[in-house]
């Protein structure tokens, strides 16, 4: 009898004990977005296990003490969720902040009543040409705790003020909810500071096996739970196929897995309004492919006459986990009123370069994880590429 009130005092105490040392469920995966507009919104994205009644995010004008917690202002977010093949079920919760102030530090919590995240700080873009910098990364996509970890955190250190992070795909090698772990993972904080854009690669789409045969099924799904981004562009490829004017640039976002005519079609609407002093345009397969047996020749055939057409100034792409920086190129030739196009990779998986383009490329190499840090002010833009070491690695400017 002793003995059974000893044993049942003993599980008591552990069940007491391990209650208390669970944690909070606290917001998780935080993440900002750019907007089609962001010297005036930004988009917040995050997830819980558990659901939020009501889901919101608290925001202000940062001060110097703590004094922007008497003027806060709340927007209420939107809830969705998803139940995965294992059972586990995930909530996601998104707010666009809108009518803020340009070039203007605000300071947000996200959460609901009783649960927040520790509070974060932004800043806005300013709706005029300014200077800025942002950081493009090729596919990270594998091992990514272990192996990406050190470039996010050395493209934070060399470029702690950038206006966002640019992504062209393969951000996972399977859109599985443990690799988005390993994400934001390696991405600690930075997500919740930096407002990121990305586009869509083959990875990042979901497929299953229909009538014994691989097809794309859902889409890219997850993407789009997990990130708020501009909606834009086509109806049917929303948060893939977007742009954002971003002080004096026009970014593009084109997602080369399907769809490339409509795609070409939409891009020359957007190319032909474009206002803008330079224009970027990023998706994931490259023009001229490095990767080993590659080439993307249907790509390459539809949207390279209308960046010709329009005086593209940069082309950012990913997949062949290679590095690739053409000359100039127009027609398919060096001209020095060309389009320079650029293929990076941030991830340990590597390619041996493939030379079939190596008349029109400057700069090939392999088996480095980089990242690039690109400037604009006014006339000039200046790009570095730095290694995961954080050594430089590849140069240039181009005035206009
Ligand atoms: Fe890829």
């Amino acid at each position: 009898m002793k003995k059974r009130i000893i044993i049942s005092l003993f599980f008591l105490l552990f069940s007491v004990s391990y209650v208390f040392s669970q944690k909070p469920n606290l917001p998780e995966r935080i993440i900002l977005n750019l907007t089609e507009t962001p010297h005036n919104s930004i988009a917040i994205t995050w997830q819980s296990s558990q659901k939020y009644l009501n889901p919101k995010v608290e925001y202000s004008i940062s001060t110097k003490w703590t004094e922007y917690k008497k003027n806060k202002t709340i927007t209420n977010a939107s809830i969705d969720s998803l139940i995965f093949d294992d059972g586990k079920k995930v909530f996601y919760y998104s707010a666009v902040l809108k009518n803020l102030r340009e070039n203007t530090v605000y300071i947000y919590r996200v959460g609901s009543d009783t649960l927040w995240s520790e509070w974060n700080q932004f800043k806005t873009a300013s709706s005029k040409s300014e200077p800025f910098r942002f950081v493009y990364f090729g596919d990270p996509q594998n091992n990514l705790r272990e192996d990406v970890s050190r470039v996010f955190r050395e493209a934070f250190r060399k470029c702690s003020d950038a206006a966002f992070w640019l992504f062209v795909g393969d951000l996972t090698d399977e859109p599985f909810d443990n690799e988005w772990e390993e994400w934001f993972e390696a991405t600690g904080f930075i997500h919740r500071m930096i407002p990121s854009v990305m586009a869509v690669g083959n990875h990042d789409l979901s497929y299953g096996i229909v009538d014994g045969k691989k097809k794309r099924i859902n889409d890219y799904l997850l993407w789009k739970k997990m990130f708020t981004l501009p909606e834009n562009g086509l109806e049917n490829m929303k948060e893939s196929v977007y742009y954002v004017d971003y002080q004096g640039v026009r970014f593009i976002f084109l997602n080369t897995n399907y769809n490339l005519e409509e795609q070409a079609k939409w891009l020359e609407k957007i190319l032909s309004s474009n206002n803008n002093k330079w224009t970027i345009v990023t998706y994931h397969h490259p023009i001229y492919s490095t990767g080993e047996g590659r080439d993307n020749k249907k790509i390459r055939d539809m949207f390279m006459p209308i960046f010709d057409k329009y005086n593209v100034d940069l082309v950012l792409q990913g997949h062949d986990h290679t590095y690739a920086r053409t000359f100039r190129i127009k027609e398919g030739n060096i001209n020095p009123k060309g389009t320079i196009y650029i293929t990076s990779v941030s991830g340990p998986k590597q390619y041996r370069a493939n030379p079939t383009y190596k008349n029109l490329i400057e700069k090939l190499d392999s088996f480095t994880q980089l990242f690039q840090v690109i400037s604009i002010n006014g006339n000039k833009l200046t790009y570095h590429s730095y290694t995961a070491s954080g050594e430089l690695f590849d140069h240039f400017e181009l005035i206009k």
